[in-house]
């Protein structure tokens, strides 16, 4: 497919940067599909937002969608201020600081995306608990060849362990691109 204009920006503004952890394309087409699905008055979480290219592949999605609430998350400063600079629409809410000690206080989402070691790595609980009934988490990075260290192998493989040990999720492991899963939040009506 074509890349959708805010989405180069975005890569633009990555390689102009030497920022190399932007989402790949297959990522960023899987994001704006599940971005496509959140339901009216909806909200989306995504926790490191680097120079925004995961962020413009939401807003591919949701075209122009504006009853939709927007919330990205980055720690580092120099990062957000860049990141910052671009033309996003008003309802667009970036935040600048470590994702698992802001967790608590940016409400609860349908479709959070864990791109950051913060609340992935560290603070799982804190992004489980903000993910809404029918809510969809999207984890990125998640393809054990990706890392060298023995600890970042024990690090995913203790998120995915996790995530199988929580009933209330129903988990999809994609093993495409750099290694996606899936965990979407039972209703509570669902037969225990
Ligand atoms: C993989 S990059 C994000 C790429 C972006 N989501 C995209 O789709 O292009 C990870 C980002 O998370 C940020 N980060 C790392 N730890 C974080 C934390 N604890 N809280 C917030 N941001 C964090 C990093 O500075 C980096 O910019």
């Amino acid at each position: 497919m074509d890349v959708p204009p805010l989405v180069a920006q975005a890569q633009q503004r990555a390689a102009d940067n030497g920022f190399a952890y932007s989402c790949a394309p297959l990522t960023g087409e899987l994001l704006a599909a599940l971005a496509a699905a959140v339901p009216p008055g909806g909200r989306i979480l995504e926790l490191g937002t680097g120079m925004g290219v995961g962020l413009a592949w939401v807003l591919h999605g949701l075209r122009g969608r504006e009853d939709v609430v927007l919330v990205t998350v980055e720690h580092d400063p120099k990062t957000a201020a860049l990141a910052a600079d671009a033309d996003w629409p008003a309802w667009v809410r970036p935040h600048t600081g470590d994702a698992v000690a802001l967790l608590p206080e940016l409400g609860s989402f349908d479709l959070v995306f864990a791109d950051a070691e913060g609340g992935k790595w560290s603070g799982l609980d804190r992004t489980l608990a903000a993910l809404r009934e029918g809510g969809v988490l999207l984890l990125d990075d998640m393809d054990p060849a990706r890392y060298t260290l023995a600890e970042h192998h024990a690090a995913i493989a203790a998120v995915r362990a996790t995530l199988r040990a929580d009933a209330g999720l129903v988990l999809v492991d994609l093993p495409v691109g750099t290694g996606h899963i899936i965990a979407t939040r039972r209703h509570a009506a669902a037969a225990a």
